[in-house]
């Protein structure tokens, strides 16, 4: 039976070009995810969108010399784009900025005022005395109250990663002149988030598929008790507070941002001409799953599932693995040090796939992960290009040259052969199974793993030299090689689609890969081969200072 799978990806904040951290922390496991689920013939919605509002996007329109409108929809352009060149295959990439999205954040802060969830009270906030402004939570640094970090931000510590009050930071300071700033008093609304801790407390504990890190962060934030956060602010960029008397103050970011899964998944039905196809993804017999950086982690297993639980009736997260971090050259990434690939310089200069393989195979699902340009080469010219890369090629050139650009006709497969063929189904059950529980890593090991075995099963027959006195014996072993490449196709293609798809066309299939299905489907015997191509280029590794150039990252040191 078909199921339904709701993905919800973290929303970027349109204040920046994205880099690798973002694609290994959740816009490729979640595509892999898709994609998986798609080709298995479920009904997939995967949305998200620009995170156009809050101090993030009117910090960066203010240093670009624009206005806040001008900055998000020049990265939300860009963010599309990115998508496309790397297949990641959104079927709604919205944002925040939408009427739609409004209207849907209104409706869920009035259904929660209303319900007693939202309580309006008043609030201590900071002001700069020498700025002559309010200052925004992330405009105020200072030392964390929880771990005693000294650079905390005013939204959360960037350490233990805990949500944090700015006017709960021990010694704060205002992060654009130093000064000390002054508490004052302002009316708010705020979240009762103390309300649902027992419920969430519970609702967690039995989350036992989670992942550790999720689960145990989950868990003892919980176990210390919740606070009531403020969700309104002093600002005049974001979504407004729908209200009267209220028309100087907008929804937090945090609290409206996350209400865009549920409005894009609105947009995205109404797109299509269905009203009320959204259910099917929020109602009973659906999961859901949502794909963020472990930064995120609180926002989506505490704060969002609060909200829902609140408003009612709509299904709380199935799952949240949420990676851990990417660092460059064992060095944490830094957007303000400039310490990062960035995704449209990569695009500009390699292909898509072997990104998505590095990334893959070293994906940071239970520890922080190190991208390094050497390890890019390394394993795009010894594992991408030598492992399935030349399989591939060796197979269908000779083939094509060999027997008359056709799929040869086996004889009878004696044991070895047999033996690959099962490995192959075992492989793609394999692989199956760990996509089902995001283990991603291992799913394209395993893969690989079938791979190797493809290519000492060659060495062992070599069909190019069996063909002089035996040319039944060479087209066996073509055949069965061939068969488990195009098993391969079909393991790999939520992780290297654009690869897949040429190997499809260049194994004699037609239309688009991801309709074939998840099964072991070997061409037949007589099918036509298109002329074959290489699926996958070498990279030659150039001077230090030239690929540091070309992966967009200004300070990568030398080797
Ligand atoms: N914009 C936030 C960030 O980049 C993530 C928001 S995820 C959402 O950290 F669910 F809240 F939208
Ligand atoms: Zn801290």
């Amino acid at each position: 039976m078909s199921e339904r799978i709701f993905i919800g990806v973290a929303w970027p904040y349109a204040n920046g070009p994205l880099h690798l951290g973002h694609i290994a922390g959740a816009y490729l496991p979640a595509d892999i995810f898709a994609r998986y689920h798609r080709i298995k013939g479920n009904e997939v919605l995967m949305v998200s969108g620009s995170d156009q509002h809050g101090t993030p996007i009117t910090i960066t329109a203010e240093q670009e010399g624009r206005t806040p409108e001008e900055a998000a929809a020049h990265y939300h352009r860009q963010f599309l784009d990115c998508w496309e060149r790397l297949g990641i295959s959104f079927d709604l990439f919205t944002s925040t900025g939408t009427s739609n999205h409004a209207q849907v954040a209104h409706d869920i802060f009035l259904t929660l005022l209303d319900k007693g969830y939202i309580h309006q009270g008043s609030m201590s906030l900071l002001h700069c005395p020498q700025c002559q402004r309010s200052l925004p939570d992330r405009y105020v640094e200072g030392t964390c109250p929880y771990c005693g970090y000294q650079r905390a931000r005013g939204d959360q510590c960037d350490e233990c990663g805990k949500p944090v009050n700015s006017t709960d930071l021990i010694e704060p300071r205002c992060r654009i002149c130093g000064t000390p700033p002054q508490v004052r008093d302002s009316e708010h609304f705020f979240l009762r988030l103390g309300a649902f801790r027992d419920g969430l407390l519970a609702w967690v504990k039995e989350q036992t598929h989670w992942r550790q890190n999720v689960l145990n962060f989950s868990l003892s934030l919980l176990e210390e008790g919740l606070r009531d956060r403020a969700i309104t602010r002093d600002m005049e960029w974001g979504v407004s507070v729908p209200l009267p008397g209220w028309e100087r103050k907008r929804l937090y970011v945090w609290f409206e941002a996350v209400i865009g899964y549920l409005s894009a998944s609105k947009e995205w039905a109404r797109s299509l001409g269905d009203e009320e196809r959204w259910r099917r993804f929020w109602q009973e017999g659906a999961r859901s799953y949502y794909f963020i950086g472990k930064d995120n982690i609180p926002f989506h297993t505490i704060v969002w599932p609060a909200m829902l639980m609140g408003y009612g009736g709509l299904l709380l997260p199935y799952d949240v693995p949420a990676n851990e971090f990417l660092t460059l050259e064992g060095r944490q990434l830094s957007t303000s040090r400039n310490w990062a690939v960035w995704l449209p310089d990569y695009l500009e200069r390699y292909d898509p796939d072997p990104l998505r393989y590095v990334l893959s195979v070293n994906m940071p699902q239970t520890g922080d992960a190190d991208f390094s340009r050497r390890e890019f080469f390394r394993r795009n010219n010894d594992e991408l290009v030598a492992t399935y890369g030349n399989l591939v090629h060796r197979v269908l050139a000779f083939t094509h040259r060999s027997f008359d650009g056709r799929v040869p006709t086996p004889g009878q497969l004696d044991g070895p052969s047999q033996a690959l063929l099962d490995k192959a189904q075992r492989a793609l059950d394999d692989v199956d199974q760990r996509l089902y529980r995001c283990q991603f890593r291992e799913a394209i090991k395993s893969a690989f793993s079938l791979a190797q075995e493809v290519n000492r099963y060659l060495d062992d027959k070599a069909p190019w030299k069996a063909i002089k006195q035996d040319r039944e014996a060479s087209a066996t072993a073509l055949y069965v090689a061939l068969s488990a490449i195009s098993c391969l196709r079909t393991m790999l293609y939520p992780f290297l689609p654009f690869s897949s798809q040429r190997l499809h066309g260049m194994l004699g299939f037609e239309g688009d890969v991801g309709a074939d299905g998840w099964r072991f489907h070997p061409p037949s015997p007589g099918q036509g081969l298109p002329p074959p191509q290489v699926l996958f280029a070498k990279l030659e590794e150039g001077p230090v200072a030239e690929e540091t150039e070309r992966l967009g990252c200004v300070r990568l040191p030398g080797p």
